[in-house]
């Protein structure tokens, strides 16, 4: 009940079945006062110490807009000076911050009207007065959340999507806005994919972006084709014992090709494979996610109890999620599960925490014993590192 009030709240009255009726992915939505009292879940040194850092992705962002073409962006770890300066106008971007600040997960989490598999990250942005990415549009759906500070939220459907040429950043030749909001702590801006924006810092600004996954069908075939290569078992080898003499030894012969035809038939995939393929791929932790296991874990007994008395919860950068036809995947890997333990992993994939002195079969312990060792899991009790 309380969720469902705070859904509504965050969507500006409407509940998310509306929402997902009329706005997702078909039109904007502005949402005054969507979190109240809301100003940031980062200090700016907090902000600027993470873009800083080696395992966290950045952008530093001069958008000129007197010369888009000498606009310019530098990927992280940033360095801390360029981080003071005033001079011109200028933005910081930080990607994942829910994989970093316990609160950021928390907020992301209530955007679980869409489905986790869909869901991407949190980013920040820190802008000083004028500073911003410039116009642009993505191939994603965001919700764009104020923290501190002002920013003038431009935005257009426009067909015409030509970018500036060799510039570093993709911007907007001819934008062309048709509203112009200015957002304040607390207000929140949700856009479709292709919408055009172009937020402008008033003063020194945050702006917190959640985002979603939309794969490319290329990327998805990318995806897939490595899948399918791991997993295929093909027979046989290429022989021609009848071997007819070639006129010409240089010609592939259409022997050869109608052989090579019926060898590749036998790639086949079948919906379960497109299932197990996407579990895997949708877990699949990025490149800079690491997991933490506990310095000195509790054996099987001892964290039984402690997750009995205290709960438990995934950890930020755990990903779990499952379908009827391939089951769970965690992390990237399919996991072998009994079928009596079904209903409980799903409701923790789902809230993603245990509660205390929920009854788990021994096999679940087990599980979650292997999962907390690994750094997957953690006890309420301990602090998320
Ligand atoms: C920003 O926070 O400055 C940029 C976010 C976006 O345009 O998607
Ligand atoms: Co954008």
């Amino acid at each position: 009940m309380q969720m469902n009030s705070m859904r509504t709240h965050l969507l500006g009255g409407l509940s998310p079945r509306q929402f997902l009726a009329v706005y997702w992915q078909k039109k904007p939505l502005l949402v005054r006062q969507a979190v109240p009292g809301f100003t940031g879940l980062a200090t700016r040194e907090e902000i600027f110490d993470l873009a800083c850092d080696p395992d966290v992705e950045s952008r530093y962002v001069r958008y000129r807009p007197d010369a888009p073409g000498e606009s310019s962006v530098e990927h992280g770890p940033q360095k801390r000076g360029r981080l003071r300066g005033k001079r011109e106008p200028w933005t910081v971007l930080v990607q994942g911050l829910n994989l970093w600040i316990a609160e950021a997960d928390a907020l992301m989490r209530r955007f679980d009207f869409i489905p986790q598999a869909r869901l991407d990250d949190l980013m920040v942005s820190y802008a000083i007065d004028g500073g911003g990415v410039g116009p642009h549009f993505d191939n994603y759906d965001v919700f764009l959340l104020q923290g501190i500070g002002k920013r003038r939220w431009q935005i257009a459907d426009q067909d015409d999507r030509t970018l500036v040429e060799d510039a570093p950043l993709r911007l907007l030749r001819d934008f062309r806005p048709v509203h112009d909001w200015v957002l304040e702590a607390g207000d929140m801006l949700y856009l479709p994919p292709h919408w055009a924006h172009n937020g402008i810092a008033i003063g020194e600004c945050t702006t917190y972006s959640i985002g979603f996954k939309s794969p490319t069908a290329r990327e998805l075939a990318h995806g897939f084709l490595d899948w399918l290569d791991e997993h295929l078992c093909l027979e046989g080898m290429y022989a021609d014992p009848g071997l007819a003499l070639q006129d010409n030894s240089a010609e592939i012969s259409p022997a050869m090709i109608d052989q090579a035809a019926r060898m590749l038939e036998g790639i086949r995939w079948s919906r379960a494979d497109i299932a197990a393929f996407l579990g895997g791929y949708l877990t699949e932790p990025k490149p800079n996610v690491f997991f933490a296991p506990p310095a000195e874990p509790l054996g099987r007994d001892a964290f039984a109890r402690a997750l009995a008395a205290y709960g438990g919860a995934l950890d930020a950068r755990t990903l779990l999620l499952w379908s009827e036809q391939a089951g769970f995947h965690i992390n990237g890997e399919a996991l072998a599960c009994d079928p009596a333990d079904r209903g409980a992993l799903a409701a923790l994939a789902h809230r993603r925490a245990l509660d205390a002195g929920q009854p788990l079969s021994p096999r679940l312990l087990d599980l979650f014993h292997i999962w907390y060792e690994d750094g997957f899991f953690h006890l309420t009790n301990e602090p998320s590192p």
